[in-house]
């Protein structure tokens, strides 16, 4: 990979000693692959994994569902939010997947911030800085369709036992899940019912390990579960889907939020 990105030997020279000094690969060549695509990676931004191509399939097929259900006077278009974006890759992949969407994503670190608004701005989709759910417009609330994130969900203590890849190449924000791992994703499920729509879907990544707490932080908020696992890809999604009869939020997390 390095010699089809160098242009000249003394190029393919340079390329050779970042990566022999440690950079990641994904950094070195400026673009990592998810679903096919290349993703513009900057370096200090996480690199996509292959693992999270689970999470764009089981998002990009709930989005299919709601769009054949919809009603024919409202626009066939999903609107999809990724928190916790990265470097846009999961919307990107999103985007290609579906024939129209409306994409909104999140992350709390300008790096990561600049080089998503460069993966999903020519998609059409809007980047926000900030906290979670806090920078999204208002109006978003009780529309959004399908809710994705690849939050962080390295349980403190694993950090250190990470690759010098990740552990000295990717913001510790991107990784560290507080002390089980499941800091951020408790936060995502507990606001997620003011978000969805009625029926709409809530999505995250998480480990095997892991699987069985995220179902009950996502049932907990009055989400139904359920959890999606790949073998090939390695990858465990779990995903809460809001109840389509339900007219409000109803849990005490969704009301402290209002
Ligand atoms: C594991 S990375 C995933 C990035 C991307 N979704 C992907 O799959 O490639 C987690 C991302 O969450 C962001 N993040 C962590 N805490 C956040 C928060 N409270 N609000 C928004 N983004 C956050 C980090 O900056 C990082 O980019």
């Amino acid at each position: 990979m390095l010699v089809s990105a160098a242009r000249t030997p003394a190029d393919l020279a340079a390329l050779v000693d970042r990566r022999a000094a440690g950079l990641p690969l994904e950094h070195v060549l400026g673009w990592a692959e998810l679903c096919g695509l290349r993703i513009a990676v900057d370096p200090g931004v996480f690199r996509p994994r292959p693992r999270t191509e689970l999470l764009v399939r089981q998002a990009a097929s709930l989005a299919r569902q709601t769009v054949r259900a919809a009603d024919q006077s409202v626009a066939p278009r999903a609107v999809v939010v990724d928190l916790c974006c990265g470097s846009g890759a999961v919307g990107a992949a999103l985007v290609a997947a579906l024939d129209g969407m409306e994409l909104h994503s999140v992350d709390i670190e300008p790096a990561a911030v600049r080089c998503a608004r460069r993966n999903v701005a020519a998609a059409g989709g809007q980047v926000y800085e900030g906290d979670l759910y806090q920078p999204l417009p208002a109006a978003l609330r009780g529309r959004v369709d399908v809710l994705v994130a690849n939050a962080p969900y390295v349980p403190t203590e694993a950090i250190g036992l990470l690759p010098p890849e990740a552990r000295i190449h990717e913001p510790r924000v991107a990784l560290d899940g507080g002390a089980d791992g499941l800091d951020v994703l408790r936060r995502v499920s507990a606001t997620a019912p003011l978000w969805l729509t009625p029926g709409g879907h809530m999505l995250v990544e998480t480990s095997e390990s892991q699987a069985a707490q995220t179902v009950e932080a996502v049932a907990r908020e009055g989400l139904i579960p359920r959890v999606a696992l790949s073998d090939e890809l390695e990858a465990t999604v779990v995903i809460g889907t809001r109840p389509a009869l339900r007219s409000a939020p109803h849990t005490p997390a969704a009301r402290r939020a209002l």
